[in-house]
Formats: structure tokens, sequence, C-alpha cells
């Protein structure tokens, strides 16, 4: 009996509310019309045109990916005959260029012997490596990297 009073009440209480508020204006993501397409989302700019003119992002963690300091669309697509980001970073190309080194782990196989050619899972460098990008983070963090280097 007292289980039902309190329903009953509960119930008032949520009708009297409802008259109150009126009603409410339930929207998800997309709009209000879910056979609305999805908004692209703003195309941002990679910063650093050239490599030398932006500044390196403090790596935050041991084993991050440094980010790519410059911007890479203006370079060639990485493709099985053609990585443009060797003829500056590869062994024989980086100090004419001016541009560090791949790093020892490059180097490393997988039987973990270290080898003279980079080893063929550090090929594809922007599956690892991410441009620079103008875009502010969407919600606020307060991580604090670790043993970051630089
Ligand atoms: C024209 C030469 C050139 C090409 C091509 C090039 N880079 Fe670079 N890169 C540089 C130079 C020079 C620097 C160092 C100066 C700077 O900070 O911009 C650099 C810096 C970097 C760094 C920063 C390393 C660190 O310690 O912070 C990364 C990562 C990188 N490049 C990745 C790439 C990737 C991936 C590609 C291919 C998509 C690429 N680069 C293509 C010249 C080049
Ligand atoms: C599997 C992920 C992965 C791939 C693929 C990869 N890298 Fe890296 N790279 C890393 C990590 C992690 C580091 C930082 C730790 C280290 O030095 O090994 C790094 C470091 C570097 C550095 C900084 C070297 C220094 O002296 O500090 C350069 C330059 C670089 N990579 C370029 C490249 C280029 C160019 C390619 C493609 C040919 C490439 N990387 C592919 C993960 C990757």
């Amino acid at each position: 009996m007292k289980r039902n009073g309190l329903i009953l009440s509960a119930a008032v209480a949520l009708a009297a509310c409802a008259t109150v508020l009126g009603p409410v204006d339930v929207k998800s993501l997309r709009g209000a019309d879910a056979a609305t397409p999805d908004q692209a989302p703003a195309v941002r700019q990679q910063l650093g045109a050239k490599p030398g003119n932006q500044q390196t992002i403090a790596r935050t963690f041991e084993g991050q990916p440094p980010l790519i300091p410059h911007a890479t669309d203006n370079f060639d697509e990485v493709t099985l005959a053609d990585n443009q980001c060797l003829e500056c970073h590869g062994e024989d190309a980086y100090k004419k260029k001016g541009a560090p080194r791949l790093s020892d782990s490059h180097f490393v196989g997988a039987d973990g012997k270290r080898q003279q050619v980079a080893d063929a899972r550090r090929y594809a460098c922007t599956l690892c490596h991410a441009p620079q990008f103008d875009a502010p983070p969407l919600v606020e963090s307060t991580f604090k990297g670790e043993s970051g280097k630089k």
C-alpha cells in the first residue's frame, strides 16, 4: 500500500514538472532528423609548411612517435615504389638534407637484431607519425606526460 502511494506521488511530481518545464527539446548530435546526413568536420590546416619552420611538440611519454613538425600534404603518398620521407630521413639522405635520421629502433628487425636497412615494419611512416594540425583540443585535458624526449 505504502509502495503504491510512493509511485503515485512520484507520478504526480513528474506530471507537475512536465507542466512547469514544458516539452523537453531532445536532440541527437546529428540533429533532430535522423535522415540528415552527417556534417563533414571542418578542414584543418597542417602546420609548418616547410621543414624547419615549426616548433616540435614535446613528446609526452617514452615510445611516443614524435609528431611531424612540417606539412606532409605537399608530399607524394607513401607507396611501395616511392617514399619521400626516406629521401630526407633515410640513412643515405639525412645528412645532406639536414633532417633527423630515422632512429635506431627503426633498424631493428622482428628478430630483435639490428639490420643494415630500415625494417619493413617502419616503412609506412604515417601509420605512427602524425602531422601537427591547427586544431585546438575538443575538451580540456589534464594529461601530464612522463619521460618524453625533447
Ligand atoms: C624535404 C625533406 C623532408 C621530407 C620529404 C620529410 N621531412 Fe620530416 N623533417 C625534415 C627536417 C629538415 C626536419 C627537422 C626540422 C623540423 O623540425 O622541421 C624534419 C622533422 C621530422 C620529424 C620530427 C622528429 C623529431 O625528433 O621531433 C618527423 C617525425 C618527421 N620529420 C617525419 C617525416 C615523415 C613521416 C615524412 C614523410 C611523410 C617526412 N618527415 C618527410 C625534412 C623532411
Ligand atoms: C611502428 C611505428 C613507426 C613507424 C612506422 C615509423 N616510426 Fe619513426 N618513430 C617511432 C617512434 C615510437 C619514435 C620515437 C622512439 C624512437 O626513437 O624509436 C620514432 C622516431 C622517429 C624520428 C626521430 C629520431 C630522433 O633522433 O629522435 C624520426 C625522424 C622518425 N621516427 C622518422 C620516421 C620515418 C621517416 C618513418 C618512415 C620511413 C618512420 N619514422 C616510421 C615510430 C615509428
